[in-house]
């Protein structure tokens, strides 16, 4: 058996791409496939994405197609992502995300600030997919009308520089799979951020839960940080506070990936948040960070000012204890 390979898609691929499609649409209940009446375009796939100004590839193994992506130009430098299929045995592989990849770079390479998908609202294991890959749920959903009755979720990223935003309660739900991985990751790498390493991933999942149920009923702002593409960085604001503090909110886990540092990252994200804090009315904003941290020279850097410190305030890894900084800012 060869191992498979991506390739230019072509449009005497159009047996293996129907077939391919038909057995995932088969994997959920109620799809119906008709080619000729609802998907005439996949007899020539090839031709119908080089006429859209877009770029087509299939995967192949021993003469089977068994993997499809493609991505096409929308208006306003957006590129949507069509047509992502993988056959169970290429599942796990990796396959995937090569597939995605490159589909992302060619649209980079070809003026893409920005990747857009459907997906219809069944195939939860590719909603699972893109959201590990950083991509996030954007907007209304979408009837189609079609035979198979299909409703589909749009999910977005940036895929160009250093760019924040604010996610709304379907996006920061869409997020956790992504913003528990990073958060994992700055804790069992040492961040002091309340958790204590090695961090479960179960627990990590809770946390962003709490907070994206937060962010539904108006109490938290989550924000999420995009390098080139790669969700590497979130922080929140607790706008919760007491009844005699309506004016004043709390900053909280400010984290970057260790692989998205000293890139401008966590500085855009404050930048914003401080932006959101003022928007919803906050103007005096309170966190606390562990002494020597790097985040206490961001912090100093940004004109927050030193409450004080108290020594012992928070246990590390190794047991040992250390003093935290408090800092408030005036908007
Ligand atoms: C702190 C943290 C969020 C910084 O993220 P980042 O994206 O690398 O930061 P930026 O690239 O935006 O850097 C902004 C400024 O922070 C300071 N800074 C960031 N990392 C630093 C480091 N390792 N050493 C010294 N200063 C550092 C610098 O002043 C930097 O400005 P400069 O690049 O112009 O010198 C990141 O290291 C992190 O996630 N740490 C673990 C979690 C944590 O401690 N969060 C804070 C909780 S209060």
């Amino acid at each position: 058996m060869s191992s498979p390979a991506l390739r230019a898609g072509r449009d005497d691929d159009a047996d293996g791409f129907i077939s391919l499609i038909g057995d995932c649409w088969a994997e959920y209940p109620g799809n119906i496939l008709d080619v000729d009446g609802e998907l005439p375009e996949l007899r020539a796939l090839a031709s119908y994405f080089a006429k859209s100004g877009g770029m087509f590839w299939a995967v192949e193994q021993d003469g089977a197609i068994t993997g499809m992506i493609g991505t096409k130009p929308l208006e306003g430098g957006a590129w949507e992502l069509c047509k992502v299929y993988t056959r169970p045995a290429l599942r796990g592989s990796g396959m995937a995300r090569t597939m995605l990849a490159t589909a992302e770079s060619y649209a980079r390479d070809h003026g893409a600030s920005r990747m857009k998908l459907w997906s219809d609202t069944r195939f939860d294991r590719a909603h699972r997919f893109y959201e590990k890959e950083g991509y996030v749920r954007a907007g209304p959903l979408r009837v189609l009308n079609d035979l198979s009755m299909s409703i589909e979720f749009c999910y977005e990223k940036p895929l160009v520089g250093t760019v924040v935003e604010k996610l709304d309660a379907a996006g920061a739900q869409s997020a956790i799979p992504r913003l528990a991985e990073i958060l994992k990751c700055c804790v069992d790498d040492g961040a002091s951020v309340s958790f204590l390493p090695p961090l479960a991933r179960e627990a990590a999942v809770r946390f962003w839960t709490r907070a994206a149920s937060a962010v539904a009923m108006g109490g938290r702002v989550v924000l999420a940080g995009w390098v080139d593409g790669v969700l590497a960085g979130t922080v929140t604001l607790d706008l919760d506070t007491p009844p005699n503090q309506p004016h004043r909110a709390d900053v909280a886990k400010l984290l970057v990936h260790p692989e998205g540092r000293r890139r401008g990252l966590a500085r855009a994200l404050m930048e914003r948040l401080e932006a959101e804090a003022a928007a919803a009315g906050r103007k005096l904003l309170v966190l606390d960070t562990k002494e020597g941290d790097a985040a206490e020279k961001l912090y100093r850097g940004m004109g927050w000012t030193e409450a004080g410190r108290v020594p012992d305030f928070a246990m590390n890894g190794d047991g040992s204890l250390s003093a935290t900084i408090f800092f408030w800012k005036r908007l």
